[in-house]
């Protein structure tokens, strides 16, 4: 087969060399960068740490309102898209860069694999709620990480293949593929994620030395991270949030992401010394950092998975997650951007036992390319 993968922002540089690894051992990958992110630390690090081949095609789209990123990464793929003439297009998540993929190539009639399908925040104003739920409705291949998300498509009409997860799904999901009614396929996959944390946490363990250079004790400090639209667009809820990060027991460490630092050097918001603000880090130092934490506090979705597979508590500085299992057990609890909310629920974080397995088993990449053989 010959595979066209879209690529733009740091979330998806880790997830498709996950998946790359795996699909380029039987198949040719064109990989197409639409340049969504372009820093190094939010890019090109990305690619280093983790051996993804370059990019073949790179759009170099940048920054922008909605409509007009989304519109220069339309009007570019298609043009690849149709040169390239693959047998399917693989998409990842939810960002903008996910929701042209799936257009351009759904347009063109070539089938969409997205990877991460079904996730739902149920918040419509949320700009990745619309692009998961456009590219889902696009998609052929709907590659769910999880039961939750096999479950959200089927309520939207998908149809289940038979599960490859070894663990049976409970009998309400087993329906034959022509249930449905949508146009999609779901597989239930494991979240590839897992597969990317498992090959780099040996790595992060023997290379990454950031705990020595920021001079953190393991289990002495919080890992903070805060990018969402909805907690960086609003000045008043950033700064409730970054009040909350100042006010906790031990140093927290923020990695800033440069659409938040953006919007604190647009405001008169003092962050206190307490809260050490660094350039975004590349994945191994990442990982090492949450490893370590003995908390995480995050509005990501990728923060908030990598922390429960590795065992350490989160606070999730939101109303809602897509990633709801994680809330069992008290491993992840939702504090939106209140600072009582926070405090508290970061003293409280103390969840008994092993977090349950329930992101799959680290090889979601083979499944995938499994489908897309079988098809
Ligand atoms: C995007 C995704 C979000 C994802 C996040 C991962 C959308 C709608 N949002 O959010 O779902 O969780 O990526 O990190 O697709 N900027 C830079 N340098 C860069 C990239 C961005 O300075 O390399 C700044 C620009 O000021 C830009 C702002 O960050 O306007 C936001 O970037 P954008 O890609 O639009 O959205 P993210 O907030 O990164
Ligand atoms: N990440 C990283 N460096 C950072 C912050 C995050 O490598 O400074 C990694 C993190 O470990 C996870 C992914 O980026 O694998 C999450 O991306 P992000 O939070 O930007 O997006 P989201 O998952 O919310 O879409």
């Amino acid at each position: 087969m010959k595979l066209l993968t879209v690529v733009g922002a740091r979330p998806q540089f880790i997830k498709a060399a996950a998946f790359s690894r795996v699909a380029r051992r039987r198949h040719t990958e064109v990989l197409v960068h639409t340049g969504q992110h372009y820093d190094a630390a939010m890019s090109d690090v990305f690619f280093d740490e983790l051996g993804l081949p370059r990019p073949d095609h790179h759009l170099g789209v940048g920054s922008g309102p909605h409509g007009r990123q989304t519109a220069r990464m339309l009007e570019r793929l298609e043009d690849v898209m149709r040169r390239e003439a693959p047998d399917a297009v693989v998409v990842y998540g939810d960002t903008n860069s996910t929701l042209a993929g799936a257009l351009a190539a759904a347009k063109l009639g070539i089938p969409v694999a997205h990877v991460e399908a079904g996730l739902r925040s149920f918040v419509r104003d949320m700009p990745e709620e619309v692009n998961r739920i456009v590219a889902d409705s696009v998609s052929a291949y709907l590659f769910a990480p999880t039961q939750t998300a096999v479950d959200n498509l089927l309520r939207e009409g998908h149809a289940l293949t038979v599960p490859s997860l070894d663990a049976p799904p409970p009998p309400s999901t087993l329906h034959p593929p022509s249930a449905g009614a949508a146009g999609g396929r779901i597989y239930l996959t494991g979240d590839i994620m897992y597969d990317a944390l498992l090959s780099h946490a040996p790595l992060a363990a023997t290379h990454s030395r950031v705990l020595d250079e920021l001079a953190l004790r393991p289990g002495g400090y919080a890992l903070a991270t805060v990018h969402r639209a909805a907690n960086t667009d609003d000045a008043a809820r950033l700064e409730r949030i970054v009040d909350a990060l100042a006010m906790l027991r031990e140093p927290v460490v923020l990695p800033v992401h440069p659409r938040t630092r953006a919007a604190l050097a647009h405001t008169d918001i003092e962050v206190d010394a307490a809260v050490r603000v660094i350039d975004p880090v590349g994945y191994l130092d990442m990982l090492a950092l949450q490893q370590h934490a003995r908390i995480v506090l995050t509005d990501s979705g990728g923060v908030q998975k990598e922390a429960y597979l590795l065992g350490v508590p989160c606070v999730t500085l939101r109303d809602e997650t897509e990633w709801v299992e994680t809330l069992a057990g008290g491993w992840n609890v939702l504090a939106g951007a209140d600072p009582e909310r926070i405090l508290a629920a970061a003293r409280r974080a103390r969840p008994a036992g092993e977090p349950p397995p329930v992101f799959g088993d680290g090889h979601a990449a083979e499944r995938m390319v499994e489908a897309l053989e079988s098809a």
